[in-house]
């Protein structure tokens, strides 16, 4: 099978490295340096325009693009090229005074005043009248130009806006979605609860702090919405782009597992997904090592946006950035390995925020290529340097991806569901980061895992993995069903199967939808303040090996096996004896119940097994020491070996006996290599 996608843009085969430029900040005597500098550090892609409305439209229609016409003509000149962006991220001054509408509205009704960025109203027909013609300008401008390679569109989509005329899109939307019928929509949101049944559209509101925060169906309802209308922006913003530039791939960059907009709706409107990641490395001691992981299942996510195409690493930081509590330095070596985990796991891209450390405002210490000191003598220019030399080894990996075997589901709406909901605990429920516990397993063996949402295809995996399901949607236990009839592996945890789309309960007994293939009924649920625990012991003979006792805390359902084989009781308390993990047959394959939130031990041992069971491929025979990343991407024919040291010490790694290509050296390696501290190698075989 190949899995071959091909370049972001024809126009440039190669990998892009660069990041947010803002020459705008600068006079033109800068430029030139930056443009040496830029070729010393191997960059080949500038964002630009990020936030340069007044810049370019100083005042209310009169434009000046002579300063970015020499930019693109500097960097073309300089065999690179523009991720041109569109300045809607933030908005002159002039524009808010004259237009207040353009500013948006918080929940708790009082409209910002001007400043700051990521400030606008979606549905202000003045914004959209104003982005479009500043758009459409620099399409007509620019849409030869042979710097041209991809749209930017505003920076990092977010928030939202509750004004007047937001609220009436947000009853317009809603008239929608429940045919106008008032009766679907208090049902679906049970509204009878506290006697909050509408008997007019027009009563309705979004959610506020001093007002409805108490429906989970509408708070649902409004961040879906909020997601159509910031798509619908965009779509306004993307218009006259297509229409001048058709064959100029677009995007927007994205914010890692950022809940305010659900992702894995936008991403269909997108050419190619980006993202701004921004891991603070050395801050967890001993477990630094863990980031890595949390991150690559980040990156996995990216991937899968778009069915498993390569991304673009929009965002990342040269060394520290500013916004956190210590900002620490990257130690030698965590950069090109922290952007090597971006490439490894589906990036065609290592940009940076920023090329050149601004000389006011809030970001004049955010990490830069280019520092204060304005030359390339640095320690953090030369990592980039070395990196920009490494990845113009790496041609063949372009537009090639990673072939799973094992899905874990990551969905957004069952994230908003979950922390929305009053109990069994209130607030954050650790989705993301049970999800990124599951993942830990695979990464630890370097056995590649697509993140996908539920409503995506779990067709050719051997596993699939579904921690905390409570949301299930029309179709989605059908389609699981499905799968483990024909043979698939499932796996789910405690909290499952608990509500459908709008947030009401399954009626019948919990996971619901789910219970017919998981065999069980799950009767209570018990939450474990911090600090107290439980345990899960194997039972005797179990089928998974499962020999010791595990720590279980947080979440301990009650279940009864039905149909299910019991593999691991609880070990404590009163519930001690009940079944804590089951599996059940069903048609051709299994599956399996995590009744409790367990501890990472436990899930090594349980995926180990499984991993072991079905065969699942993985790079490397050889186990990766702890802390050491093992991952692969391939084109269906070569594969590329990337190995990454996520530790501060030397770390040993058996090849194994058939040799590989050194990427970067050219040299054929084989058997036992050492990585240095943070160190990191790309290899080719086959
Ligand atoms: C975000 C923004 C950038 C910059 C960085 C700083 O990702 O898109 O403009 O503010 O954060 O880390
Ligand atoms: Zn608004």
């Amino acid at each position: 099978m190949t899995l071959q996608y091909g370049p972001i843009n024809p126009k440039c085969p190669h990998f892009l490295h660069g990041g947010d430029y803002n020459p705008d900040q600068w006079t033109p005597d800068v430029w030139d340096q930056d443009m040496r500098l830029m070729k010393l550090a191997g960059c080949n892609a500038m964002s630009v325009g990020i936030f340069a409305w007044t810049a370019l439209e100083p005042a209310e229609g009169r434009f000046e693009f002579g300063w970015l016409d020499t930019i693109m003509d500097k960097l073309a000149d300089n065999g690179a090229f523009a991720v041109l962006a569109t300045p809607s991220g933030a908005r002159p001054a002039w524009m808010s005074r004259k237009y207040p509408e353009v500013l948006r509205v918080k929940e708790n009704r009082v409209r910002n005043l001007h400043g700051l960025r990521h400030n606008h109203c979606p549905t202000s027909p003045v914004y959209r009248q104003k982005v479009g013609i500043i758009n459409r300008r620099l399409a007509e401008r620019y849409k030869d130009h042979p710097a041209l390679l991809v749209w930017h569109i505003s920076n990092e989509y977010g928030g939202e806006c509750h004004c007047d005329r937001c609220q009436e899109a947000f009853r317009q939307w809603l008239r929608k979605r429940y045919n106008n019928d008032l009766d679907t929509l208090n049902h679906a949101w049970w509204t009878g609860f506290w006697s909050h049944t509408y008997t007019d559209f027009a009563q309705i509101e979004s959610p506020a702090p001093h007002g409805e925060p108490s429906l989970h169906g509408l708070n649902l309802d409004w961040k879906r919405f909020t997601t159509d209308i910031a798509i619908d922006f965009y779509r306004g913003e993307i218009a006259p782009l297509r229409e001048l530039t058709p064959d100029t791939p677009i995007t927007t960059n994205f914010m890692g597992l950022y809940t305010g907009l659900n992702y894995q709706k936008f991403s269909r409107e997108l050419d190619v997904v980006s993202w701004d990641s921004y891991p603070s490395w050395h801050q967890q001691g001993a477990e630094s090592w863990r980031l890595g992981a949390q991150t690559a299942f980040v990156h996995d996510v990216n991937r899968c946006l778009r069915g498993g195409r390569p991304f673009m690493l929009m965002e990342s930081v040269p060394s520290a950035t500013n916004w956190v509590q210590h900002a620490k330095i990257k130690r030698p070596g965590m950069h090109i390995t922290s952007s090597l985990n971006a490439v490894a796991h589906g990036s065609d891209t290592v940009q940076y925020f920023q090329w050149r450390k601004s000389r006011g405002g809030s970001e004049k210490f955010h990490g830069a290529v280019v520092d204060h000191c304005g030359h390339e003598h640095t320690r953090v220019f030369g990592e980039i340097a070395e990196l920009g030399k490494q990845l113009a080894r790496l041609d063949a990996v372009i537009g090639s991806g990673v072939a799973a075997e094992v899905a874990v589901v990551y969905d957004w709406e069952n994230n908003w569901a979950l922390n929305d909901a009053w109990g069994p605990k209130r607030g954050d429920k650790g989705y993301p980061a049970t999800c990124q516990r599951h993942y830990e397993s695979f990464w630890k063996a370097g056995v590649p895992v697509d993140v996908i949402s539920m409503e995506d295809s779990f067709e050719g995996y051997k596993l699939l993995i579904a921690p905390m399901l409570y949301m299930v949607r029309p179709g989605v236990a059908e389609r699981i069903e499905q799968f483990v009839k024909g043979g698939g592996v499932f796996v789910a945890t405690y909290l499952t199967g608990i509500v459908d789309q709008t947030d009401l309960v399954f009626l019948g007994g919990w996971p619901g939808p789910l219970r017919k293939v998981l065999g069980i009924w799950a009767e209570e649920i018990d939450s474990l303040p911090p600090g107290e625990t439980n345990c899960v012991v194997g039972a005797d003979g179990n089928a998974l090996g499962l020999g010791r006792s595990y720590e279980a805390r947080d979440y301990c359902d009650l279940i009864h096996a039905e149909s299910a084989e019991i593999l691991a009781t609880y070990g404590e308390g009163f519930y001690a004896g009940r079944p804590a993990v089951t599996v059940n047959a069903f048609g051709d394959g299994r599956a399996y119940y995590i009744a409790s939130r367990n501890d990472q031990a436990f899930l090594d041992d349980f995926y180990g097994r499984l991993m072991a069971d079905l065969a699942v491929r993985r790079p490397l025979e050889a186990l990766v020491p702890q802390g050491v990343s093992v991952a692969v991407r391939t084109d269906g024919t070569r594969e590329f070996l990337f190995v990454m040291n996520f530790t501060g010490d030397v770390q040993t790694i058996d090849l194994g006996p058939t040799a590989v290509t050194d990427m970067v050296s050219g040299q054929a390696v084989s058997g036992a290599i050492t990585l240095p501290a943070f160190g990191s190698r790309v290899m080719q075989r086959g």
